[in-house]
């Protein structure tokens, strides 16, 4: 046990490679994270089920989401690193959070508005209702601190906070209640066709996805098609210049520098110079996580082993929580 505060987050396996919002937005604050916190970072294969999965690429983007995480800088040494369904506690916790969650409270969750909205209501699985609280569920068992993520995932850890605190004030203290840390410059990355929409792996066209693993060939051309505007000044300018705000943010980030450094260097250059120079920063920046995320794949035991190892843990620490639940709520012990 050590005294550092606690981080817990995680990501659906549910694509065929990571995209650079998730990236920027989640998994470079990670890694800085894990030097000075307790961290868990989940592959959460059973919130990908919520919506249809083919059950091979499942499996297979399982452990390629687990292989990103560690050639992007996750230790499986320093941090648990784990597959949600490893963890049965996840589903049970859910359970018990879901009674006392009301029917109109999961109802205003807006992903599940947005999604279910997209495929309709008979299409969109109760699963997808109740996915807001395995995902409170995830948090709470390891009792953590701190909730990194993206701003499209606010209102989920809003939603854990309220339902942590009623069951503390109806129960008896169990729970720590999280705070979501939320990089206000990186929170939320635009698509490069749609500059005014969140970069998603649902997004309609590939054009405006960045995936780490894709080849710098691709990723360059995605860049040097990256919708602009027609004044030709490259100045951060989220309202007005929407597209090459996010470029820019994107550069500054992957460059580690600030967006001024960036602007001043662009100053009275074109459009194309910029991009070019950062389809380069891109390249370098994914091949050698690209590399590694295949070496890692071609052991597939040894990432198993990786997985297994770390589940070990996760469960001990998630049973005594789930432990304590079942004590307050007067179910007997398993
Ligand atoms: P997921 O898999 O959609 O995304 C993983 C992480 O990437 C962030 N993200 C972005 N950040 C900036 N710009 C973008 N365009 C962008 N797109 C995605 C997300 O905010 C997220 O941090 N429900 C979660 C997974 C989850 C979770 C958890 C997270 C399940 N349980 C517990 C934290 C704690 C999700 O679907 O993330």
């Amino acid at each position: 046990m050590s005294n550092k505060p606690i981080i817990f987050s995680g990501m659906q396996p549910s694509s065929g490679s990571l995209h650079i919002g998730n990236y920027i937005g989640a998994l470079t604050q990670w890694v800085e994270m894990q030097e000075t916190f307790d961290a868990y970072f989940c592959v959460v294969n059973l919130h990908a089920i919520t919506v249809p999965q083919d059950p091979a690429e499942l499996a297979a983007r399982t452990r390629l989401t687990a292989a990103q995480y560690i050639a992007a800088g996750i230790d499986p040494e320093k941090s648990t690193l784990f597959v949600q369904s490893h963890v049965p506690a996840h589903t049970e916790l859910a359970w018990v959070l879901n009674t006392i969650t009301g029917f109109g409270e999961a109802g205003r969750m807006t992903q599940f508005k947005d999604k279910s909205q997209r495929h309709g209501s008979d299409k969109s699985s109760v699963g997808l209702f109740t996915y807001p609280m395995l995902m409170a569920a995830d948090i709470l068992l390891y009792q953590a601190n701190t909730v990194p993520v993206g701003e499209d995932q606010r209102q989920h850890v809003e939603l854990t906070r309220n339902l942590a605190e009623r069951f503390n004030s109806r129960y008896g203290h169990t729970f720590t209640i999280p705070t979501p840390q939320i990089q206000k410059e990186t929170a939320k990355i635009y698509d490069l066709q749609d500059p005014e929409s969140k970069m998603s792996k649902s997004a309609a066209s590939e054009a405006g996805l960045l995936s780490i693993l894709d080849d710098p060939a691709v990723t360059t051309k995605k860049i040097m098609r990256a919708v602009t505007d027609a004044d030709g000044e490259i100045r951060f300018d989220r309202e007005n210049k929407p597209g090459v705000s996010n470029l820019l943010t994107i550069f500054a980030v992957l460059s580690h520098r600030s967006v001024e450094s960036v602007q001043n260097e662009f100053a009275g250059r074109g459009y194309g110079d910029f991009k070019k120079a950062l389809a380069e920063i891109v390249a370098e920046t994914f091949t050698p996580i690209r590399n590694r995320t295949n070496e890692l794949l071609d052991d597939p035991a040894e990432l198993d082993r990786i997985l297994f190892t770390a589940a070990e843990r996760a469960n001990a620490t998630a049973n005594q929580t789930l432990n304590t639940v079942y004590d307050r709520v007067g179910l007997l012990r398993r």
